[in-house]
């Protein structure tokens, strides 16, 4: 599938997330500063946690459930190797985030 807009810029403050839901598709996207932003599949892959609602260390996402991180470049865990959230390739254009969904 070809990038399709998610959000805008402005709409996600710096260090969190949000959760999109919109024509079927459903990607936590977040804002580590400086213009960059991920994405990942919504849910926790530790019980199935609200990943958008948890907090960012630098490029890191900390989820509010149990505290399992995972690195947002990766989306390998850092808790539990054996754990890895999908993660899915993102690019700002003007003030528009796209995010390249499967
Ligand atoms: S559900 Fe995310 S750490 Fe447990």
């Amino acid at each position: 599938m070809p990038f399709v807009n998610v959000a805008e810029v402005g709409e996600i403050p710096i260090g969190k997330g949000v959760r999109i839901d919109r024509d079927g598709i459903a990607l936590a996207v977040f804002n580590a500063g400086g213009g960059r932003f991920f994405a990942t599949s919504p849910l926790c892959p530790h019980e199935e946690g609200p990943l958008a609602e948890g907090w960012l260390e630098g490029d890191v996402v900390v989820c509010p459930w149990h505290g399992y991180d995972f690195d947002l470049t990766t989306g390998r865990c850092r808790v539990d190797e054996d754990l890895a959230v999908a993660v899915y390739p993102v690019r700002v254009r003007g003030t528009t985030i796209e995010v390249d969904v499967p």
